[in-house]
């Protein structure tokens, strides 16, 4: 019942819309629901056709892993091996926005194809009200990247799933607006303590709870990327972007942040929170306004780009600018498009 075209529903948010999400997946189905961070894509994590049905609506490449949701820190330990590090974070910041990688059981019970055949596996206990009545209601471990085209920007809205995926997927589970509206904050333990992407839960409040630094980010040109879907470009609008913009060039598509104004604005408080919430909705509306202009004018040749102000590198700043980064790279056809 995947990877070929097909209708794609739109399931409410109640006790119908649930039952039948829980169905779907139950039958090895593609159901696309919201957390707090993103919209995830989500399948059942034991069945290895479930799961190559994920990387195929995705396109993503088999050897970027997936974020396995579950219920609760007692399914978590089914799942992986869990030391003192991993049981204090979990217990501090679960439910919430911040994954996992731990080592895998040797009896999990995952279909190989989740983890991309690694001996470790990312985990995650999502704290958004849907998500967790999606996965009481199924009872299983639920295989979820973000519910996007490989390579393209994360959805925080129903609409932006079906944007990307409708016809691709059998459903997706409304639930409104994600809260966080970015992608969690990794943390590996399958060794030295170490952030693999930065998020809402910062470094700081990692390092913090674990009485210790984090090791240094690997990653950096040339080496091989920690997390495979780290690439250096990804969550890339079609316009090209450019950042730490004070004043747009003519034809720009300008987002502004705070006091500087903008076209869009991320937060006209200055507020990062709000930002990050807003940073996904206002780039696919940039990339919008950027397809229009080009249309109207196609004797220009190219379509306009998007400026985007400074984003203030601090808290959850860092992790806005991580995404900003990664949306302006330069796309490398081989590399691009991991997650
Ligand atoms: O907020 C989120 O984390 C969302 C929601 C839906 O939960 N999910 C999400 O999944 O962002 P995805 O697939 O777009 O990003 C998962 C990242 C990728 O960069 C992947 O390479 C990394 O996690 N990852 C997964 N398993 C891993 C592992 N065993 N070791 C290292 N990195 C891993
Ligand atoms: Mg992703």
């Amino acid at each position: 019942m995947t990877g070929t075209e097909r209708p794609t529903e739109r399931l409410q948010d109640d006790g119908t819309g649930m039952t039948r999400a829980a169905a779907i997946l139950a039958a090895g189905g593609l159901v696309a629901f919201p957390t707090e961070t993103v919209y995830g894509l989500g399948a059942d994590a034991r069945r290895e056709d479930a799961v190559a049905a994920i990387y195929a609506a995705k396109s993503r490449p088999r050897f970027n892993p997936l974020i396995v949701h579950v219920a609760d820190l007692a399914a978590a330990e089914r799942i992986a091996l869990f030391d003192e590090r991993a049981r204090r974070l979990a217990r501090a910041f679960w439910p919430g926005p911040l994954t996992l990688v731990l080592p895998l059981r040797n009896d999990a019970g995952l279909a190989p194809m989740v983890s991309a055949g690694r001996g470790s596996v990312a985990l995650r206990v999502p704290a958004h009200r849907v998500a967790r009545a999606l996965l009481a209601a199924f009872g299983g471990p639920v295989a979820a990247p973000s519910a996007n085209p490989s390579g393209r920007i994360s959805p925080t809205r129903a609409d932006h799933v079906l944007e990307g995926l409708g016809g691709r997927i059998d459903a997706v589970l409304d639930g409104g607006a994600c809260p966080v509206g970015l992608e969690s904050t990794i943390v590996s333990l399958d060794g030295p303590a170490r952030l693999l992407r930065p998020g809402a839960i910062t470094a700081d409040e990692i390092a913090t709870c674990l009485g210790q630094p984090l090791a240094e980010r690997t990653g950096a040109a040339g080496t091989a990327p920690e997390a495979p879907g780290q690439l250096a470009s990804h969550y890339a609008p079609d316009a090209a972007l450019r950042l730490n913009v004070m004043s747009p060039a003519p034809g720009e598509i300008f987002i502004g942040f705070g006091a500087i104004g903008g076209d869009l604005n991320l937060s006209p408080s200055g507020d990062l929170a709000e930002a990050a919430a807003n940073l996904f909705a206002l780039l696919r509306e940039a990339d919008r306004r950027a397809a229009q202009a080009g249309a109207s004018q196609p004797s220009a040749g190219t379509r306009r780009g998007i400026a985007i102000a400074p984003i203030p590198n601090r808290g959850i700043g860092k992790a806005i600018n991580d995404r900003l980064q990664r949306a302006a790279a330069p796309r490398d056809p081989i590399t691009a498009g991991a997650g």
